[in-house]
């Protein structure tokens, strides 16, 4: 079950657990709130990641963290010192901005040492710390070098070692792969892990991609409206979502209508007019008795076969009206008798050692008890 980490009381101290911890965090704009109560606390050492919809708002959290908006209320404390009435430039939290704000006349070093000018460090251990920070983002052999002579991907890493140059205690990354084009993305994603993890700097990410949250986070806050839905790792939300919201923005899901006609102790059956066929759940679940439901079953979890299985539960027929293929895998679209589609995943490897399914095949769709969640309506 997903634990909502953060969601409990007041924390009294900091600990590994709760090293920033947010408790009901509010913003409003001239009565609109753009921040509803946003509690989490993140972890020492953590990637965490918020991610929404545009304007569920992100920004405005990441932003109220930086300083750079003052929450209408709610408390923010970093490793056990309350930070919301501090200014920005007097809070251990450094943001790298999406447009990565280099000084276009400075090169690669003299950015790198920009903010820790403005300390008071000598010249040698100035030039020591960037030496170290061009290390951890390996650009020590472009230190010369100005921004408009890198590539998309140097200049994220040049933003990323002056970010890091001063050793906040929060970095702040605003949609971080913003600026790169598809390929760039995937392969900075997990550059910049690495980098982040390397440095032992704890991490707040806002993006609105869901595949860039899974791959960078260990934890994900899921947005929507100001509001947080869920709290969890991306396996968590993406296996166990809470919400009907939840279950749609990650992936792709089906969405089974239907009422709860049996509800024993950990096993329910779900009657839906979407299939031919009663649903069977049995994880462990109970107390649904006549409610409406949403049934939520991820497209690999239902298999198809041309030959009836020989389990008793969840298996109905259909017609496959579609297939799309999108080379590492095939998504069938297969019409059930009351005329709702299913979407099963076939990765090509299982599709080419399969029967050889094609248009208007008529199969038998399958999947186990424990495959789905239950989500109230
Ligand atoms: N300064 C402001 N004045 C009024 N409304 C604002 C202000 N800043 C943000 N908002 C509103 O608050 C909501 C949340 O905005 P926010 O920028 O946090 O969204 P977001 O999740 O970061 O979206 P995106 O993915 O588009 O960047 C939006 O409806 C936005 O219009
Ligand atoms: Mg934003």
């Amino acid at each position: 079950m997903v634990t909502a980490a953060g969601a409990g009381g007041p924390t009294k101290e900091s600990g590994a657990d709760n090293y920033l911890s947010i408790e009901n965090l509010s913003k409003e704009f001239d009565g609109f709130l753009a921040l509803d109560s946003a509690s989490l606390s993140v972890r020492k050492g953590e990637i965490f990641a918020l991610l929404g919809g545009s304007g569920s708002g992100k920004s405005t959290l990441l932003r109220c963290l930086a300083g750079f908006e003052k929450p209408s209320s709610g408390r923010i404390r970093l490793d056990g010192q309350s930070i919301e009435q501090l200014p920005p430039y007097e809070r251990p939290i450094n943001m790298m901005f999406q447009s990565y704000a280099l000084f276009p006349h400075m090169t690669v070093e003299q950015n790198v040492a920009f903010g820790l000018k403005q300390d008071t460090l000598s010249r040698d251990a100035i030039r020591k710390r960037v030496g170290e920070m061009l290390e951890l983002v390996q650009l020590r052999k472009l230190a010369k070098r100005k921004p408009d002579q890198l590539s998309g991907g140097q200049q994220q890493r040049v933003a990323l070692a002056r970010s890091l140059a001063k050793g906040p205690k929060l970095l702040l990354l605003d949609e971080p792969m913003g600026a790169l084009d598809r390929k760039l993305r995937s392969q900075m994603q997990l550059e910049l892990v690495n980098i982040i993890e390397t440095s032992g700097v704890t991490c707040v990410m806002v993006t609105h991609d869901q595949e860039e949250a899974m791959t960078m986070a260990t934890r994900i806050a899921l947005m929507d409206q100001g509001w947080i839905q869920q709290i969890g790792t991306p396996d968590e939300i993406y296996e166990q979502p809470t919400s009907r919201f939840a279950a749609e923005f990650i992936g792709s899901v089906n969405m089974i209508e239907g009422v709860v006609e049996t509800d024993a102790p950990g096993f329910i059956t779900i009657r839906s007019t979407m299939l031919p066929t009663l649903i069977h759940v049995g994880h462990g679940i109970s107390g649904f008795g006549g409610q409406e439901v949403a049934f939520a079953l991820r497209p690999e979890k239902v298999r198809i076969s041309k030959q009836e299985p020989d389990q008793p539960y969840n298996k109905a027929k259909g017609i496959i009206e579609d297939i799309a293929y999108f080379g590492s895998h095939s998504v069938f679209h297969v019409r059930s008798p009351n005329g709702f589609k299913l979407l099963v995943n076939f990765t090509n490897q299982q599709r080419w050692a399969s029967e050889g399914f094609t248009w208007n095949d008529e199969v038998w769709m399958f999947w186990k008890n424990d495959d789905g969640v239950v989500l109230t309506v």
